[in-house]
């Protein structure tokens, strides 16, 4: 079975991470499936809206370590910003459903969904710092924007897990639930959306985002050249290398 399963119903396409063996970490092949399926719906007149979900204990664990580590991306059109650049600019709603880890990107590509739904259970960390990289998908803009500066150096210095009702109170989720109910929830409010015209849809999506449209493109274009950078020095090598080995990273000469 697919690591990233499509599916168009009534509207509503749904996109889900299936890799539950590997918390549902992105490999490079998966960020190519994930921006295909966001250009199809883009262009698919069908699709009204999409949903993107995990499953009840695990939404994302974010890049893939060692796929991260074997083939970094390496030029603009590699698959991960591909899929950043789609996410960020995807003109139909898009309903994120989000129970157990968001880790990294499985917390940074929330901010460019329109509406969160989080089971109790949410746990979000965007660990950058802890991996010797710095943010990536244009949060060191959107993280401050919505928490606020204190809030967000809190979130990306120490890096450390905040829970669906800590996001609930900064507003990054619009609704906390019991993990089974939310993806049930995520596609009603989908099927809602649906039922509602297009054209006033986007619109009014591309109203409340055109200001900051060209900043968000520009900040992720910087933290990519950072990024990548920083995923050869020795504190990322140190961290990864930490990971695969099941042992505390050692920073302490860095
Ligand atoms: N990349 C690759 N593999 C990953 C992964 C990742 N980001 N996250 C988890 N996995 C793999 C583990 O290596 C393990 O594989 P194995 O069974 O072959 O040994 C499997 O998924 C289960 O992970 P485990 O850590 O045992 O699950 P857990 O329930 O105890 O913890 C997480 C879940 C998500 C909290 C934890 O796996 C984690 O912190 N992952 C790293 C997240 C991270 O740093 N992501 C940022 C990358 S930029």
């Amino acid at each position: 079975m697919s690591d990233i399963l499509v599916h168009t119903e009534a509207g509503v396409g749904t996109i889900t991470f299936n890799r539950p063996d590997k918390k549902n970490s992105i490999t490079s092949a998966m960020y190519g499936a994930l921006a295909d399926a966001l250009a199809t719906a883009q262009a698919d007149p069908s699709v009204r809206c999409v949903v993107l979900q995990g499953s009840e204990t695990i939404f994302s664990a974010g890049n893939d370590i060692a796929d991260f580590l074997n083939n970094p991306p390496a030029a603009a059109d590699a698959p991960v910003f591909r899929f950043l650049r789609g996410i960020a600019q995807f003109p139909k709603p898009l309903i994120a459903a989000v129970c157990g880890p968001a880790v990294g990107v499985g917390t940074t590509l929330l901010f460019h969904c329109d509406l969160v739904y989080a089971g109790d259970n949410a746990a979000f960390s965007m660990p950058f710092v802890n991996l010797g990289l710095c943010p990536e998908a244009a949060s060191s803009l959107l993280v401050p924007q919505m928490l606020g500066y204190h809030r967000a150096a809190e979130a990306l210095l120490l890096g450390e897990p905040f829970m669906a009702e800590a996001a609930l109170e900064v507003g990054l989720v619009n609704r906390v639930l019991p993990p089974s109910e939310t993806t049930g929830y995520a596609q009603s409010v989908a099927r809602k959306l649906a039922a509602k015209p297009l054209s006033a849809l986007v619109e009014t999506k591309r109203l409340m985002k055109k200001n900051q449209n060209a900043q968000v493109l520009a900040v992720m274009d910087e933290e990519a050249v950072s990024f990548g950078r920083m995923l050869q020095e020795p504190a990322a090598r140190e961290a990864f290398g930490a990971f695969m080995e099941r042992r505390k990273p050692d920073f302490s000469k860095l």
